[in-house]
């Protein structure tokens, strides 16, 4: 069976001031459908960038994406715009990706009427279940987003990401601004919609321990490439890469 998404060879650079930086030199990766790919690698190692470029944030020097079937890099217009709610992004700031002074709500409808659920009851009784989904009480549909705390507006990030029924979604670094307790909660969350709903996932940190705790296999990047793919349980107990082993060296023990 075909994967979900394969990401072949993409490469990228960024000329700043005069110097020219590769980003990304031929990455390659798969995530089969209902699959969490957990993406770790130190700051700088190109993560953001393969995140944006899969999102048609930003465009790619060189390489190819297969998403559902589909040559993702060439879609345009209103298939593009279509096919986007099948991959769905979380970010690290949920304020920065919406309006704070909107209600829950409002930031929930506007996907679900994107995505042409036309009737505004039938949109009402969506969000109840999103919220619910998310773990947030329906009466939140009415609270101005600023109002919530962090956690919740990460929860309220990841149930507009799930409105319009991606296949796959994408978070980078979605809980590494989060208190160690709300974190735990958020990934335990993830951890069960995954379950529950099959969604796939390209989870991206600096965090080996915050991949480790939702990912089935775990890829490594440094300096722009990927170093080393593996189960999850197999790249944290035997680190194959210099990289790798950096990053497990870098996870604080409680003993
Ligand atoms: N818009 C940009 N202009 C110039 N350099 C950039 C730009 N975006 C990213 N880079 C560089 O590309 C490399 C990878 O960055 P990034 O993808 O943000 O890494 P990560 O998310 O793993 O921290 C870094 O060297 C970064 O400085
Ligand atoms: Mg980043």
């Amino acid at each position: 069976m075909s994967p979900l998404l394969s990401i072949e060879n993409i490469s990228k650079g960024f000329s700043s001031s005069g110097r020219r930086v590769v980003a990304l030199d031929k990455v390659s990766l798969a995530i089969a459908a209902g699959e969490t790919l957990g993406l770790v690698g130190a700051s700088g190692s190109g993560k953001s960038t393969l995140s944006r470029i899969l999102l048609r944030l930003l465009s790619c020097d060189a390489g190819a994406i297969r998403f559902e079937g589909e040559d993702w890099l060439t879609l345009k217009g209103a298939a593009l715009r279509r096919r986007r709610a099948r991959m769905q992004m979380v970010f690290q700031d949920p304020l920065a990706a919406f309006n704070p002074l909107a209600n829950v709500g409002t930031v929930l409808d506007d996907p679900l009427r994107i995505h042409g659920v036309a009737s505004k009851h039938r949109r009402a009784g969506e969000i109840a279940t999103l919220l619910e989904h998310v773990g947030l009480p329906a009466e939140y549909a009415c609270r101005p987003v600023r109002a919530l705390s962090g956690g919740q507006r990460q929860r309220v990030a990841i149930a507009r990401a799930i409105a319009t029924r991606p296949s796959l979604l994408v978070l980078d670094e979605a809980v590494s601004a989060l208190d160690v307790t709300v974190r735990g909660r958020i990934l335990e969350l993830l951890v069960d919609l995954q379950k529950q709903q099959g969604i796939a996932c390209l989870f991206i940190s600096h965090d080996l321990a915050v991949v480790r705790a939702v990912s089935h296999r775990i890829a490594v990047m440094d300096g722009g490439r990927v170093v080393e793919t593996g189960p999850a349980a197999t790249v944290v107990a035997a680190p194959q890469s210099e990289a790798a082993r950096a990053l497990v060296a870098a996870v604080p023990r409680l003993w």
